[in-house]
């Protein structure tokens, strides 16, 4: 059993892409943020956009004022980005990869291919106080690249293994075990997130050497049915409850 407890980080993206499917100011993702706290979520994530399809520049000014818990800016490794986190310089920084035409993120940053591209923005990021985290595949050569870039804390890229179902559904999940296992003796934080839902969670929460899971558009769409605070006590309970399993 592993006491120690796997962080909620609640990504509030979607409310912001209802706000702006109108053009409006309703409804505002940063009162879904406040909520999302009240309800247990241990930090918010937000993905800035190159697009800015759903958050704003705007959005991540005012999360980084008013929030009381770690924000956790998403955003790809331009030059634009860099700017605007270290004007905010956010407790965690999030490396993504990022194609314009993508409905969300596709795959995992390829840390390995991409090592001298990405090593300015590690450090610049790390030099300014914020945790950089890399979103990956579960793969150990993406995990080495990480250690040698510097980086404390990774991300996997659960998606794979949420759309999968049957066998496959199960080697992914042993490869995200083992990728989890393999990146924490390497000395990196592991966190992970994407496409979570209260059917896929329990196993991922049951790896003991997780820190932290991000998770978002399906809480975001069960808030429709259920309200924002019900489905994230639900998802923390599911949380804890493979953690005491
Ligand atoms: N983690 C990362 C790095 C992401 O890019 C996303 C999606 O923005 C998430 C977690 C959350 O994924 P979902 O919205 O599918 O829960």
């Amino acid at each position: 059993m592993s006491n120690r407890k796997l962080r909620l980080g609640v990504n509030i993206d979607h409310v912001a892409t209802i706000r702006n499917a109108r053009g409006i100011r309703h409804p505002d993702p940063v009162r879904a943020a406040g909520l999302a706290v009240r309800a247990g979520a241990d930090g918010i994530t937000a993905h800035l956009r190159e697009d800015r399809r759903h958050i704003s520049d705007e959005d991540i000014a005012t999360l980084s004022d008013v929030l009381t818990v770690p924000l956790n800016l998403e955003m790809a490794a331009t030059d634009e980005m860099l700017e605007i986190a270290l004007r905010h310089k956010p407790h965690a920084v999030c490396l993504v990869p990022e194609k314009r035409q993508e409905l969300t993120t596709e795959g995992g940053l390829d840390v390995a291919g991409q090592h001298n591209r990405l090593k300015p923005y590690v450090d610049a990021l790390g030099q300014a106080g914020c945790r950089v985290s890399l979103f990956i595949d579960p793969d150990e050569r993406q995990l080495d690249a990480a250690v040698s870039l510097g980086a404390p804390v990774t991300e996997l890229h659960t998606g794979a293994y949420c759309e999968l179902s049957g066998d496959p559904q199960q080697e992914e999940l042993e490869r995200i075990r083992r990728a989890t296992a393999y990146g924490h003796k390497l000395g990196l934080e592991m966190h992970a997130g994407h496409g979570l839902s209260y059917e896929t969670v329990k196993p991922i929460a049951e790896i003991p050497e997780l820190m932290e899971l991000n998770i978002g558009h399906f809480l975001i769409g069960e808030a429709i049915f259920h309200g924002l605070e019900t489905s994230i006590v639900e998802m923390r309970r599911l949380m804890d409850e493979a953690r005491a399993s």
